[in-house]
């Protein structure tokens, strides 16, 4: 059974890259960030302050498959709410045991924040991968225009280096590469390149 954990900050491709790897190596993929999304937008929807503990804690333990497959949660205006549910430590509590149990069942591949220090602290492979802020707000801004929501390039370096601030700086579960995580820097590399460079890494360490 093999865990492979990719962490690091906002739009960096980890996404893209674990699911890359996952299709290659027939392994179970799952985006944590949709849960904590998920987990905002339910309070967002209902009225509710994500800020406020008791109201996030309570829609990270209703959470359910309807939640997470909602199409509209990597929106813009979500991301700040996520990161900010994401913030609540009883929030963090009530999405573990599922994270756990995901890639426990079969092995599988895992992306978020903290899936090499917290949630797989065990994990075969730890990737972090990182890349320029510029490098990554012109990413997401060029996702996010295919959607249709046109946000100018300041708006988007302004909404990921606050969320990175946000996320490096709480006291449970900071973005932080693990110890010994492997750290893959993207800002000059596209997709294919970040992917060829990550499988061999993941080769290696897994003697796959
Ligand atoms: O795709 P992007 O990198 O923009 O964000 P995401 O991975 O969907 O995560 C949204 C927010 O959820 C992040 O800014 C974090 O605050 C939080 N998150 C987290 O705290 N821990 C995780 N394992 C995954 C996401
Ligand atoms: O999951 P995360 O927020 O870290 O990033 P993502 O959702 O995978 O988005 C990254 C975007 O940058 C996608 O549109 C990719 O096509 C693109 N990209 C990448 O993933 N990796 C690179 N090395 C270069 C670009």
């Amino acid at each position: 059974m093999i865990i492979i954990a990719i962490d690091g900050p906002a739009a960096a491709g980890k996404g893209t890259l674990a699911k890359r790897l996952a299709k290659t190596l027939k392994l179970p993929y799952l985006d944590t960030g949709l849960l904590y999304r998920a987990t905002a937008k339910r309070v967002l929807e209902s009225g509710g302050d994500p800020t406020d503990p008791l109201a996030a804690t309570a829609a990270a333990w209703e959470l359910s498959e309807t939640d997470t497959a909602r199409k509209d949660l990597r929106d813009a205006s979500t991301s700040m709410a996520a990161s900010q549910v994401a913030s609540i430590p009883a929030v963090r509590e009530a999405l573990l045991a599922y994270q756990r149990s995901y890639g426990s069942a079969n092995g599988a591949i895992l992306d978020g924040r903290d899936i090499g220090t917290v949630i797989f602290p065990q994990a075969d492979v730890k990737l972090f991968v990182t890349a320029s802020v510029e490098a990554r707000a012109k990413r997401r801004q060029l996702e996010l225009d295919g959607k249709g929501q046109h946000l100018t390039l300041a708006e988007v370096i302004a909404d990921v280096a606050a969320r990175d601030e946000a996320d490096r700086t709480r006291a449970t579960a900071p973005l932080i590469p693990a110890e010994d995580a492997i750290l893959i820097d993207t800002t000059n590399l596209n997709a294919d390149e970040a992917f060829a460079h990550a499988l061999a890494i993941v080769k290696e360490k897994a003697a796959l």
